[in-house]
Parts: C-alpha cells; structure tokens; sequence
C-alpha cells in the first residue's frame, strides 16, 4: 500500500518530533517542546536522564559536551558526563547557543519543568529512559515524578503518555510497576522473539533501515499486555521519500527531526 492509500484505509501514521522539533530549536529543551506545538504536532519525544543529586533532567547524550557550553564553564571535568554533575551546576550551562544564537539561555530542563511545558502546551509525550542502566531505580522515581505532575492520571495514560527505552528490563520494570502506562521497545527483536516482548510492550519502535512489511505485519499480528495490536513507530526519518516509504509499509509512527517535513510528504505535497 502506499502512504494515501494507507490514509484511505483509515489508517493514520502518528508523527512524533524526536528531541522536539530537533531540526529547528536545540534538541531535548523547552525551545524543541515549543517549535514541535508551534507546527502543529502534539507528540514529542525526549531523553530521561539523572545528574549527581538524583534529580532528573532531558538530556540525549551521557555527556553534556555537545549540547551544552560545559567545557567552557566546567573545563577540567571530562568527560562531562551527566551523572557527575548537580542540578545546580547543570543550571549554569547554555544549552542552546550551541545551535544558534538566538537561543541563548535555553537549560536543560529538569523532567519536572518538562512535564509542565508539555501539559501547558496539550501535548503528549514520548519519553525514553536513556542508558537506565547507569541509574538504578530510575523507572520508580520517573513514574513518581509523573504521578506528582498528573501525568499518571486515567486520560494521561490512556492518551498522552508512553514510556519506551532500548533496554528490555527497564520497560519489564516499568510494566510491574504500573501495569496500565503503555511502553515500547527501541530495537527489532526477532520475529521468534515478538511474543516476549508483547507480555509487557505495547510497542516495537526500529530503526527505519530494519522496517520491512513482513515485520509491520508480525508486530501487528500480536497483542500486547493492555489487549490491543502492538504498534511500530520507527526513526529518525527526516525526507520525504522515507516517510512514504516507511507509512506504505504499514507503520503507526514516525519519528522525526522535521515533523513538517513528514506531514507535507504524507499529505503528497
Ligand atoms: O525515539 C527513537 C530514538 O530517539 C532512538 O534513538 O539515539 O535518538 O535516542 P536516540
Ligand atoms: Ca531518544
């Protein structure tokens, strides 16, 4: 099928601004929440992590060296990795000069002004626990972070909310903890493997170069915990023709720098 003829089936493909609108305000910051609004898109996604002090904060990389102007204010603590900086000092740090002026003193956001803008905004969240393997306990403090804010309230977890994260344990803990917030796994299992993963993913989120009609249909095939079909939302894909591609497979989502670039391609502009 192709994209218009899935859109014809009745079958909409979700486009999800990754890092927030990431192509056009500094990926993971307030900035990225509100540029994705701006377009139109409610879906976002981001990147939990936890600094020194246990506080959490939206960071992609371990480090900060990238996305921040830490060498510059911290310059004798490579590698500059996140959990060996406080909140405080995380605060300090520029994280939107690097990619253009005119973002200057945009933070990186704790996950509690985060929640805040997204719910302000109407939006709905993606969240991926990154690396949770550094920081244990992380799934019961980001839930009881999200509990605080209201984010774990019945139409938040019905509409707004799935947590997803490449590693399997953390979404098998997140699943024990609460088992009605929907989760998805980043990677492609084995087709063998599916009905693993359906015991506590609602998702299968791969790479777009892994996507291929056969596994859309096997993923599809299975239900998962909350008795529903599993999705499969796939990235980074930031052309058209990919888009095209990737929706004429049968995809529920993508996931996108250009969330504008996605919807003109899918709408045959
Ligand atoms: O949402 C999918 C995507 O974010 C996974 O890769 O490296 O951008 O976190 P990464
Ligand atoms: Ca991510």
């Amino acid at each position: 099928a192709t994209a218009s003829q899935a859109a014809t089936s009745g079958h909409r493909t979700v486009t999800v601004a990754h890092r927030g609108a990431s192509a056009y305000a500094p990926e993971n910051t307030l900035a990225a929440v509100d540029a994705a609004h701006e377009l139109g898109f409610p879906w976002v996604e981001n990147d939990v992590q936890r600094t020194k002090d246990g506080e959490l904060v939206i960071l992609h990389d371990n480090s900060l060296a990238r996305t921040t102007d830490v060498e510059q204010v911290f310059p004798d603590r490579s590698p500059w990795n996140v959990a060996d900086f406080t909140l405080d000092e995380i605060k300090k740090l520029d994280a939107g000069s690097w990619f253009g002026p005119e973002f200057k003193g945009e933070h990186v956001p704790t996950l509690e002004a985060y929640l805040e803008r997204v719910e302000h905004n109407g939006q709905k969240l993606l969240m991926e626990l990154k690396s949770p393997e550094l920081y244990p306990g992380i799934e019961l403090q980001t839930l009881s972070e999200l509990h605080r804010a209201g984010w774990l309230g019945k139409s938040h977890v019905k509409r707004r909310l799935i947590i997803q994260s490449f590693n399997a344990d953390a979404l098998k803990n997140v699943h024990g903890l609460r088992r009605d917030i929907k989760t998805g796994f980043l990677g492609k299992p084995s087709l063998a493997d599916l009905p693993k993963y359906a015991e506590y993913c609602d998702q299968i989120n791969p790479h777009h170069k892994a996507v291929t009609h056969e596994y859309v249909e096997a993923v599809h095939g299975l239900k998962g915990p909350h008795r529903r079909p599993m999705e499969l939302y796939t990235w980074t894909v930031d052309d058209g023709p990919t888009a095209v591609k990737v929706a004429g497979l049968g995809v529920d989502g993508i996931i996108t720098n250009k969330p504008d670039v996605v919807r003109d391609a899918l709408e045959g502009r």
